[in-house]
């Protein structure tokens, strides 16, 4: 991938957390006074050059609720990413569904490594059965885990065809400059390992109008999914003003 072939995947899921801050109970999820309504938002950063919509379905649903998955299916031109956790309850909505992707992401504290992605190795059974069934379903699934060599490893050995970096760790070390090189050293073997065992890799979380400077420098992205730097700049200039910008940060402009 050249720099300015990758591809930007918004995360609207916090416009569902603004909507669910006042209208949790309200008993629709669009229409009159119950906004911002996360279609709207996802065709408009669409118009502005989004590669993709993600959404997390949550257990708990925090934020995105069934209802809004299932009109962002009907309505948006690009593809539709799901984030969800291995529950099969979400892997039948899944199925039925048929988003273009999903990622396979923790939810909760014993299915997660210590970087906050998912543990492969003591989840191992429960995601391979996952993997299986999204394979089998024509379905391509991403897991969402830290760039740690037996992870990886261990995503190759389940057949998974991409795999989503979580650049969380490298996000929090920022600021300190030998331990960025150190975060970004490790997404960057990563990256190549993957690479070398032939699973797509996309990258995801912490990411921002700064840091993507540094993330670019990565080997082989396909995509990048960005949500809240995204959505926090869409406060103050406009969804349409954010994505563009990204999207120029992205070709290096
Ligand atoms: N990728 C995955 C798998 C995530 O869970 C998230 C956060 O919801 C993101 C990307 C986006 O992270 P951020 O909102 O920090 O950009």
């Amino acid at each position: 991938m050249t720099r300015s072939t990758i591809l930007l995947g918004v995360n609207i899921d916090h416009t569902a957390t603004l909507r669910q801050a006042r209208f949790r109970d309200a008993g629709r999820t669009c229409g009159a006074f119950v906004e911002p309504d996360p279609v709207l938002v996802a065709l408009l950063a669409e118009q502005a050059g989004a590669d993709g919509i993600t959404v997390h379905l949550r257990e708990d649903r925090r934020h995105i609720q069934e209802r809004d998955v299932l009109r962002l299916r009907e309505n948006i031109q690009t593809r539709l990413n799901l984030e969800m956790a291995c529950n099969e309850a979400i892997v039948d909505f899944a199925i039925k569904l048929r988003p273009d992707c999903v990622c396979l992401v923790p939810e909760n504290r014993s299915e997660v490594t210590t970087e906050g992605g998912l543990d492969l190795i003591a989840g191992r059974e429960n995601v391979a059965r996952v993997v299986a069934r999204m394979n089998d379903a024509g379905i391509p699934a991403s897991l969402f885990i830290a760039p740690d060599p037996t992870q990886i490893a261990v995503a190759a050995e389940l057949h998974a065809p991409w795999i989503e970096l979580h650049t969380g760790a490298f996000a929090n070390a920022y600021y300190d400059p030998a331990l960025r090189e150190k975060e970004l050293l490790r997404l960057r073997r990563a990256a190549e390992q993957a690479s070398l065992l032939d699973i797509a890799v996309n990258a995801g979380h912490g990411i921002n109008y700064t840091n993507i400077r540094e993330v670019l420098t990565l080997p082989h992205l396909h995509e990048l999914n960005i949500g809240h730097s995204i959505l926090s700049r869409a406060v103050l200039y406009g969804i349409g003003e954010a994505v563009r910008t990204m999207k120029a940060r992205i070709r290096g402009e």
